[in-house]
């Protein structure tokens, strides 16, 4: 038994390690190690600090989400004020604001520090002792909210400083926000579930952080760029402003990139250009730069007057949203035949780009919003994404509107629009009927992370559809150089190009061609784990939905099964008669966690005990699981519906009789190995699984057998691996007598040269 204070050091080693791979992670965007390894380092910290709750201190890592939701935020006064900014609107203010700061600081040329503006809420953390202690919101400036709970789920938040130097009380200051590609997916989810989506990025960010119940924010992915300070004492953070980022990078916190030293107003505005053309491709939202006089002392010497810093301005950026009138509105159909409305507008600049369509999501959006043809609207359109309708300007709404419905009849096909209960989007039935459906198909199904068919654009699938010449993807390979060559726009040499690009792409993987398909919500990572557990497309195919989903029997634990198995395989000759009830069987053996109520529900379940060893331990433990990768209930439905339609079954013979499509990949197995791959890593190798994996025991057994292992139930002279999770039972000691090799997951991955990946969380 270790002493208490290795015990202690070996926390403290962890925290560090924690902290250090927190702060790749979250504030320098370059992890060290995968996020497996942190989750095993952080498992083994909150394993320690469990059995020595003395061990846990306030910064530990695992203290990030704690506080119990709170009624109200307290309030907390602001010792140092937090001030706003004046802003320039055009370079002819900014000239007026570099001006005065010559004036008053009788300069010639003034050096500035230039920060995007980010377009978040601002936050104070103080650090005393190195030590994060609170966070507060700025409130009004002089009285905000203290928020310590939840800034300390952020990621980017350090509980404690890193490096030296820090004086004894630091309060920093900066814009927490969430990215845009976050601020979608959280929105999209939102929209899933039926909520109310925040409108823009700063919304959500701010509705994130106030929330009374840390973990709600905790589940929000918020981050932080540090700008600033408050109180500084026992210490000091430099000179300049400049001095203090790079003594604030230093420390941990996350300062921008994007933050530069300029000189003078040529330097302010040449800074301010060049990001704005970079604006579209930040992925947070910018409203403008922020130009800070870098002198800390000049800054004193400036001071402020009423709210606003004199040595500050914010330059800002056109606006995100514009008002223009709603023309009308129409439906879209897309490849799985969704049908979304978009607003038909008038078209208005937002920001540099002309904006004459926006997406409205789904009917429920357009009657929660209320747009009707006529109105006035707001449209927001930020980085890549498509351009949206925010919201309506009721007053400006002309007499005579309707509310939109939905259409009852497609409008490209003519066919039943359905919209099945619970479900926020409408399609389309005509399926492949359906010229649009089948563009979009067919779009899909050539893109360059499908089939990657080269040459074959938007515009030219709309062609071939228009002109009856393909209906389904299996028709392109039919079709030869003159096809191709008769069409508008297309030269001989394209039309070659591309009838050589469609022979390339016969030759595909299986994780390609089943995301090529195009099965409802199997994107990409979904296909590549449906190519890795089936190893081929027939046995997908014919896949059930049981196949996917494994429902266990109620109350029954990993050990209660482990130790079931044992016997039933050690002594299969023990097993019931088929006259004896099963039930009885199961209870009379006396294994904990078996009693005759459990044993009835697996009696229910399985009939004897063949059905019952042909379901393994994994039929048995509790709760629905996923057998694969991110198939759930829905996706599996999805899948079995998508193979049991003829047509979709026409179309896949079709596209791999060599005759015909041709289309072909090496297998079975893994998707992407190469035909003439080495041999599999644990070829030849028997393995027996115990305790708590991070997968079901299914799940690794097909993963085990890809990688070439032999898995089985007990462990014998003949095992070469025991891999063994949490709570390993009696097979860890069997294994131990018999000097077999104990792996865990970790180990496995090694072995596996990285073909096995540990599930995270
Ligand atoms: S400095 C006294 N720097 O803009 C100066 N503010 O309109 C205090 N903001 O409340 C703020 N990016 O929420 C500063 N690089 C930046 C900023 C920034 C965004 C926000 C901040 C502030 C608001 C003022």
């Amino acid at each position: 038994m270790a002493g208490f204070d290795a015990v202690s050091r070996h926390a403290e080693e962890l925290r560090a390690q924690l902290h250090h791979h927190n702060h790749r992670y979250y504030v320098l965007d370059d992890p060290e190690i995968t996020d497996a390894e942190y989750d095993r380092l952080f498992r083994e910290l909150q394993a320690l600090e469990t059995e020595h709750p003395e061990l846990r201190t306030p910064d530990s890592p695992t203290q990030r989400v704690g506080g119990a939701p709170s009624e109200r935020f307290a309030s907390i006064e602001h010792r140092v004020r937090m001030l706003s900014i004046e802003n320039a609107k055009d370079a002819q203010a900014m000239r007026a604001f570099d001006a005065r700061i010559r004036k008053d600081l009788g300069a010639d040329r003034i050096d500035y520090v230039a920060e995007p503006k980010l377009d978040g809420l601002a936050i104070s953390l103080l650090y005393e002792d190195g030590v994060l202690t609170r966070g507060a919101t700025r409130g009004d400036g002089s009285v905000g909210e203290d928020v310590s709970a939840q800034v300390r789920t952020i990621g980017a938040v350090p509980l404690r400083l890193q490096g030296e130097g820090w004086p004894r009380v630091l309060e920093v200051r900066g814009e927490v926000f969430l990215p845009i590609a976050d601020f979608e997916r959280l929105k999209a989810r939102m929209l899933d579930a039926g909520q109310t989506p925040f409108k823009n990025p700063r919304n959500a960010a701010a509705g994130s952080l106030r929330q009374l119940d840390p973990a709600v924010t905790a589940s929000r992915p918020l981050t932080m760029f540090c700008y600033g300070f408050g109180v500084v004492e026992g210490g000091d953070v430099g000179a300049t402003h400049m001095d203090a980022l790079t003594a604030f990078r230093g420390w941990g916190l996350r300062v921008s990139s994007e933050s530069r030293l300029v000189t003078g107003i040529e330097g302010c505005l040449d800074y301010h250009q060049a990001i704005g053309e970079r604006r579209d491709s930040l992925d947070y939202e910018i409203d403008g730069v922020v130009f800070k006089v870098n002198d800390l002392a000049a800054q004193e010497h400036l001071g402020f007057r009423a709210r606003n810093p004199i040595w500050v301005i914010a330059y800002k950026y056109p606006p995100r949203e514009e008002q223009t009138r709603v023309r009308a509105i129409e439906f879209q159909v897309g490849r799985t035949g969704a049908v979304t409305p978009v607003a038909r507008l008038e078209p208005v600049d937002v920001a540099g780009v002309t904006v004459s369509n926006a997406t409205l999501h789904n009917i429920d959006e357009v009657w929660r919003k209320d747009v009707r043809a006529g109105d006035t609207v707001i449209v927001r359109r930020a980085g890549d994404v498509i351009p949206e309708v925010v919201g309506v300007v009721e007053s400006l709404r002309p007499p005579g509107t309707e509310p939109v419905s939905l259409p009852a009849q497609c409008p490209v096909c003519g066919s039943d629009v359905i919209r099945a209960e619970g479900e926020a989007v409408a399609r389309c039935s005509g399926g492949l009927i359906c010229a649009a459906q089948r563009k979009e198909a067919l779009k899909h199904f050539a893109s360059r992370r499908a089939m990657d068919i080269d040459g074959l654009g938007d515009k030219l699938i709309e062609q071939l559809v228009d002109e009856n010449l393909v209906h389904d993807p299996a028709d392109l390979y039919r079709l030869g150089v003159e096809d191709f060559a008769a069409l508008e726009r297309m030269g001989a040499k394209s039309a070659r190009n591309l009838v050589e690009a469609l022979e390339r792409s016969r030759a595909t993987t299986l994780a390609r061609f089943i995301y090529a398909v195009g099965i409802r919500e199997v994107g990409e990572a979904t296909a590549g784990a449906l190519a890795a557990h089936f190893g081929d497309l027939r046995p997908l195919m014919a896949a059930r939905k049981s196949d996917f989903i494994r429902c266990g029997v109620a109350g029954i634990g990993p050990k209660t099964a482990e130790s079931l198995f044992e016997r039933l395989r050690a002594r299969p000759e023990d097993a019931p008669a088929a006259d004896r009830p099963l039930a009885d069987w199961l209870a009379g053996l006396g294994i904990r966690g078996l009693g005759s109520d459990t044993a009835k529900r697996i009696a229910e379940r399985y009939p004897d005990s063949a059905a019952l060893l042909e379901a393994g331990e994994d039929g048995l433990v509790g709760g629905a699981r996923s057998v694969v990768d991110g198939v759930g209930p829905v996706v599996a439905a999805h899948i079995v519906t998508f193979f049991a339609q003829p047509h979709n079954r026409a179309v896949i013979d079709k596209l791999l009789a060599p005759d015909v499509g041709g289309i072909h990949w090496p297998g079975p197995v893994a998707s992407d190995a190469s035909p003439n791959a080495e041999p599999a890593p644990l070829s030849g190798k028997t393995v027996v699984m115990t305790g708590t994996l991070s997968r079901s025991r299914d799940d690794i057994k097909q993963r085990l057998e890809a990688l070439g292992a032999k898995v089985t139930g007990s462990v014998s002279g003949k095992t070469d691996y025991l891999l063994a999770g949490d709570d390993a039972g009696s097979k860890l000691d069997k294994a131990q007598a018999l000097g077999v090799s104990v792996i865990d997951e970790q180990q496995l991955a090694i072995l596996s040269q990285g073909a096995y990946v540990i599930q995270a969380g």
